[in-house]
């Protein structure tokens, strides 16, 4: 199912009530000397506009009935092309991307002021492109100078975020399809590399292992880099370095998805013995996390909350960590004072969409947010036993036998009607399946 980037401008114009949003493109940034980073589109840009090209603007113009989508964009040059690669150029945003007028980029400092006269406000996120910054704040200073004559200014500068992020939050059946892809792409790397896994290879083996199917089937690559923990390094949270030799007799956690042409994304988490096994030690806490993650993921449904999807995973966790002595107390005191933190320091998960940690409020005031069809959430719960972080007074010490002990479960899942799909479920994670 094809997205519908009209409809979308359709019903982002239709919300900016009058204002006219200059919404940029991503830059290129510099990774060293004259190397720059794999260009990656700002999500914002994209949503509104499929067009992949970085340092571009697009212009929203209510005020214009018929000529409201405009894009600045690099102009068509050969010389550049040769070296950078093609360019669609102002004949290509018309004709392809839907832009009712397109002017290269050079003219935005001459032409801007024009496409803003006439608008109700403007619509702009302040704070992250400077010298764009200036350029909008200097139009509407020119328009105030001019409002005793010319009988109109814009009145307001407000942010976009609101509107195009609670568009994003929802998502429909063609997003719904590109998840759908990163996430099979991504459960089918984790089956792969998990067959492959031996004692004594390293990190690194196995992350080129999965962003080699990751390309192989067609998708932009990692959705982010890819996190290969053996033993100890997964109980960093963030852990990148992937480096390491893996030891038989300890887990490997691997959190790894690939990003699809669309720039959707997938974000998977599994945890398995490195010599096919699991100790005592590791079942046990294995099975309790895969208890949280499956309790977690059955309160995925319209009307219910991020907030109670956590709630619910942390429960099912203190409850087990009680049981098996890695905590004391009663549970709702062990909840209500945080005294679990040390084993269990993130939330159970975050938006999914174009961006990993997607865009969309998770609170509304005092209200958490409801869950709709549509949403698409990650569920992740997980255990880190290290001494990393002091024992809460109170709790007991860490037995040496349960430290360097990482284990995280994360699945991709849609709120659709009546329940959840678990986009990701061609990754299995039942104890059986993680042991060979
Ligand atoms: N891989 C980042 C996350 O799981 O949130
Ligand atoms: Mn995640
Ligand atoms: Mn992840």
């Amino acid at each position: 199912m094809p997205i519908n980037y009209a409809q979308r401008r359709q019903q982002f114009l239709d919300a900016l009530e009058g204002q006219a949003a200059v919404i940029p493109a991503a830059a290129l940034m510099q990774h060293h000397a004259d190397v720059e980073f794999p260009f990656r589109q700002d999500s914002d840009f994209w949503y509104l506009t499929g067009f992949d090209e970085p340092g571009a603007v697009a212009l929203f113009l209510p005020h214009r009935p018929g000529n409201s989508f405009v894009l600045f964009v690099p102009a068509k040059d050969p010389t550049a092309e040769v070296w950078h690669g093609f360019r669609w150029g102002t004949e290509g945003a018309v004709a392809e991307f839907g832009a009712d007028v397109a002017h290269p980029l050079e003219q935005l400092e001459a032409l801007l002021p024009d496409y803003l006269q006439g608008a109700e406000g403007i619509c702009f996120r302040v704070g992250r492109h400077p010298d764009l910054e200036k350029l909008v704040l200097r139009c509407w200073s020119n328009q105030l100078d001019r409002a005793s004559r010319t009988g109109e200014a814009m009145r307001q500068l407000t942010a976009p975020c609101p509107i195009l992020h609670a568009m994003r939050l929802r998502k429909d059946a063609g997003e719904l399809d590109r998840l759908r892809q990163a996430c099979r792409i991504s459960a089918e790397a984790h089956e792969r590399v998990r067959a492959l896994v031996q004692p004594g290879q390293n990190e690194a083996e196995v992350r080129a292992n999965l962003e080699q199917h990751f390309l192989a089937c067609g998708s932009r690559g990692f959705a982010y880099p890819s996190i290969v923990a053996g033993g100890d390094n997964a109980c960093i949270l963030h852990y990148t370095a992937n480096n390491a030799p893996l030891n038989d007799g300890d887990l490997l956690l691997i959190d790894a998805g690939c990003s699809v042409s669309d720039y959707y994304n997938g974000d998977i988490t599994r945890t398995f013995p490195i010599n096919g096994r699991f100790s005592p030690e590791q079942r046990d806490l294995y099975s309790l996390v895969l208890a949280a993650q499956e309790a977690a993921i059955a309160k995925v449904s319209p009307g219910s909350t991020a907030e109670a999807v956590h709630e619910t995973a942390v429960r099912v966790l203190v409850e087990g960590l009680l049981e098996l002595g890695l905590l004391r107390g009663s549970v709702d005191a062990v909840i209500e004072q945080d005294a679990y933190r040390h084993l269990y320091m993130h939330r159970t998960g975050h938006w999914l969409g174009l961006d990993v940690h997607d865009v969309g409020a998770y609170r509304l005031g005092e209200h958490p947010v409801s869950l709709e069809t549509g949403m698409v959430l990650t569920v992740e719960p997980g255990l880190y036993i290290s001494d990393r972080l002091p024992v809460p007074e109170g709790q007991p010490a860490i037995e040496e036998r349960w430290k360097g002990i990482g284990i995280r479960i994360e699945d991709d899942v849609a709120v659709v009607d009546g329940g959840a799909e678990v986009l990701t479920a061609a990754a299995l994670k039942s104890v059986e399946a993680m042991e060979r």
